[in-house]
């Protein structure tokens, strides 16, 4: 899948690795067939960008429900006035990011979001780009035997250890994610059949999940970590750089996501709605 397609001034763009640009539209004048082009572009490439948009809050909440209902996050701090929206960001006072490892949005809820829609609000001069991770391509070049060892595998995802009082997220700097009557777990497939494309994905992440259904923590990391490092290769990455008008919007099913932390002394802001997905199997 990597030429390019065309509808009228729209134009999806692969990109090498992981996802695809889409240029020519304006995300608040969709025609019908322009939107039919973007649900077809997220479903075959598991990450789309967008430049040059110009979303009111509103507006990015209009967008995003022509996806599905939002999902709104148990953890993250909202936007003024708008629940729908969380809040990421990072100000210059502050050294820990938000995302700033491999994961995947909500895997460990029971249903996991679909996607998520990010917004750039402020960038620093430098720096600040995102890199994400196609678990399509990670599934498909795992060896025969992997694959058979992880067919019928499931595994636990937890936020326990990110959000919560005890956890990384509540620090000396930041106490905003503490919400420990949030705190849970979910079990999910070790290889998911995607709900919109029907192919077969990696669905474990180093950020939420902690072990094998089945096995303790001490049996289950040489596997997970095999997994885990053969999805970090970079030949299934691609590296997003943020510029003001910057979307992106991506499947938490298909891809993985890293939020670099490389401009200390700057202020960064996205913002971020999570769409409702659907059970995994
Ligand atoms: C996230 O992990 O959802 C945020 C990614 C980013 O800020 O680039």
């Amino acid at each position: 899948m990597n030429a390019h397609t065309t509808v009228g001034q729209l134009t999806v763009k692969p990109l090498p690795n992981c996802g695809a640009e889409v240029l020519g539209i304006d995300l608040n004048n969709l025609s019908d067939s322009e939107l039919a082009a973007v649900k077809k572009a997220y479903a075959d490439y598991g990450i789309i960008f967008f430049r040059d948009q110009k979303l009111t809050e509103d507006q990015h909440i209009a967008f995003a429900k022509k996806f599905g209902e939002i999902d709104i996050n148990k953890f993250f701090p909202h936007i003024d006035g708008y629940r729908e929206i969380a809040k990421v960001g990072k100000e210059k006072e502050q050294k820990t990011n938000i995302g700033g490892g491999w994961h995947t949005d909500h895997s460990y809820d029971q249903v996991p979001a679909m996607g998520s829609i990010l917004v750039a609000r402020q960038l620093p001069p430098e720096g600040g780009d995102t890199l994400f991770a196609n678990m399509y391509a990670a599934y498909e070049t795992l060896d025969d035997e992997t694959k058979a060892q992880i067919a019928n595998l499931k595994a636990v995802h937890s936020n326990g250890h990110v959000f919560g009082s005890k956890a990384y997220y509540n620090n000396e700097e930041r106490t905003e994610f503490a919400n420990d009557e949030a705190v849970g777990e979910a079990v999910h497939p070790v290889v998911i059949t995607h709900p919109l494309s029907g192919k077969k994905a990696l669905y474990v992440n180093p950020g939420f999940v902690l072990r094998f259904e089945g096995q303790t923590m001490q049996e289950s990391p040489p596997l997970l970590h095999k997994l885990f490092a053969h999805a970090m290769n970079a030949r299934f990455h691609t590296r997003f750089q943020w510029k003001p008008g910057s979307i992106a919007f991506w499947d938490n099913r298909a891809t993985w996501h890293f939020a670099l932390n490389d401009y200390h002394g700057h202020d960064r802001l996205m913002h971020r709605i999570t769409i409702a997905g659907v059970a995994l199997n």
